[in-house]
């Protein structure tokens, strides 16, 4: 990445998110950021020359402000404190639990809550200070409900969008909060609130009316919040760089790569694949205990078939990560030691980020992609891994408490990732599909993905909130 010394000027479309796009490592060198935010709206941004305004991902990092190649980067500093209170106990033991249908035990902590308060309040004023006279602010994700409110009150001449990447819940399990009035508040500072399915834009509809003076407007898609603005509620479902993939997928030396893969990996007759950050939400425990199940009672044969599961380290120091990594571990160790054959492990198991041509290369090599999560608000490891079928092979085996099953269910096996055995079935059911059936799926799951890619979902966002493409 290149660096321009000046700092940069004030920006007509500006995007707050938890984490810049690169993290600055302790060495000092920026890297790219994990997860499905950062790939989704980072080339959008880049395309449009606007400002990225969130954290560089070290604690007590404090850079300063530069342009990346029409990109302008404007990293908010977090102490190591509010890293611990912010970001691993508000944010992450507390709102991501709870918004994925309480998979793991949300924490309520006043402490948390307050630094929750308090960093969000310095996000608006960064944000405040990026934006130009009547400019386009799209706040991110969990980590920045109060921003919204937030910000409309240092700035009313701003338009305001925000969008919620992981799934908003049903009011019966949100009310938990007990700061959800505060929450529902920060949101409804919004002009545009826009969530991945229509099940989370009703959910929070819901809350708003239930918890809030808000009321319903007479468009099931609009708010009147308590100071009388209309605020939009929508579904805009987000996806990936298709026509990327696609190419990426399609040059020479992406099938040279996947085949050398196949190749080092004993040459199974079938290849399955997992791709996740090591997050208790994505059934990867689910995944193995379903595929050992097959082994077990011989429907996979054990030396003619290989499970890859790539996993990118995350939100370590948090208690239930750190738990759940031990048991994927230990799992991984005890199927290879009941299944395996000396050189011929049926898992292959990386805890590490694998880069991106490389990842292209596993998503054409595998026959069997598995997305099992127990809840997730898009998934867009099932959209890459589409895209990346130029070929029109493959399967996908998809839970139905994912976002992305919303759109893809016709082609996908899907399944209820609480029902190991129906897991095992469908995996067994994709590995032995004839070839005529996959490639039918293949090109209904093609059809979707390739014409609704991210530039269609940032386009469509922006247009609600009356920003021209
Ligand atoms: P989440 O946003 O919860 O992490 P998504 O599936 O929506 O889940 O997005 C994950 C993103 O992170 C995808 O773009 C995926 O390619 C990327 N990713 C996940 N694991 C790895 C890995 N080991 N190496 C590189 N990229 C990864
Ligand atoms: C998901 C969240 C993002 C988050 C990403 C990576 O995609 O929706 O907001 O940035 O995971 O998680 P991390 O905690 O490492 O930022």
């Amino acid at each position: 990445m290149t660096h321009a010394e000046d700092a940069p000027a004030s920006s007509d479309l500006v995007v707050v998110a938890n984490r810049l796009p690169f993290d600055l490592d302790d060495e000092g060198t920026w890297r790219r950021s994990p997860g499905g935010l950062v790939t989704a709206l980072e080339p959008t941004l880049r395309a449009r020359g606007g400002a990225w305004v969130g954290w560089p991902g070290t604690p007590d990092a404090d850079p300063a402000a530069f342009s990346d190649d029409g990109l302008a980067i404007r990293p908010v500093p977090i102490s190591a404190d509010e890293v611990a209170a912010y970001y691993e106990g508000f944010a992450n033991a507390t709102l991501w639990p709870l918004y994925h249908d309480v998979v793991a035990t949300p924490r309520f902590e006043r402490d948390w809550w307050d630094a929750y308060r308090r960093v969000n309040e310095r996000f608006a004023d960064a944000a405040a200070d990026a934006a130009a006279q009547g400019a386009t602010v799209w706040v991110q994700d969990y980590q920045l409900q109060l921003v919204p409110h937030l910000l409309r009150e240092r700035r009313p001449d701003l338009r305001i969008g925000f969008f919620l990447h992981i799934p908003f819940p049903p009011v019966e399990l949100f009310a938990q909060l007990p700061w959800r009035d505060a929450v529902i508040e920060g949101l409804l500072g919004a002009d545009v609130t826009g969530f991945q399915t229509e099940g989370s834009a009703d959910n929070f509809r819901r809350a708003a009316v239930r918890l809030t003076a808000a009321t319903a407007g007479d468009d099931p898609a609009h708010l009147t919040a308590p100071d009388g603005r209309t605020v939009t509620a929508g579904a805009h479902p987000i996806s990936v760089d298709a026509a990327e993939l696609d190419a990426t997928a399609r040059e020479p030396a992406t099938a040279e790569r996947a085949e050398a893969l196949r190749h080092e990996l004993g040459d199974p007759r079938t290849v399955l694949l997992g791709v996740d950050r090591l997050d208790y939400t994505k059934g990867i425990d689910v995944r193995l205990r379903a595929f050992a199940g097959t082994l077990a009672d011989g429907r996979l044969d054990p030396t003619e078939t290989v499970l890859i599961q790539v996993a990118t380290p995350s939100r370590e120091r948090v208690e239930h990560y750190a738990e759940m990594r031990d048991d994927i571990e230990l799992a991984v160790g005890r199927i290879n030691g009941e299944h395996a054959s000396i050189g011929r492990p049926v898992i292959h198991y990386v805890h590490q980020p694998v880069p991106r041509d490389e990842l292209v290369a596993f998503y054409r090599a595998a026959d069997v992609m598995l997305v099992t999560p127990y809840r997730d608000g898009m998934n867009l490891v099932a959209k890459e891994y589409v895209s990346s079928r130029a070929d029109g092979g493959g399967a996908l085996v998809l839970s139905e408490f994912t976002g992305a099953a919303d759109e893809l269910a016709e082609g996908a096996f899907l399944v209820n990732p609480h029902d190991l055995d129906a897991v095992g079935d469908a995996i067994v059911a994709a590995a032995s599909a004839d070839p005529e059936e996959r490639r039918r799926r293949m090109a209904l799951l093609r059809e979707q993905v390739l014409t609704h890619d991210v530039e269609r979902w940032a386009n469509g966002f922006l247009a609600a909130l009356g920003v021209g493409a």
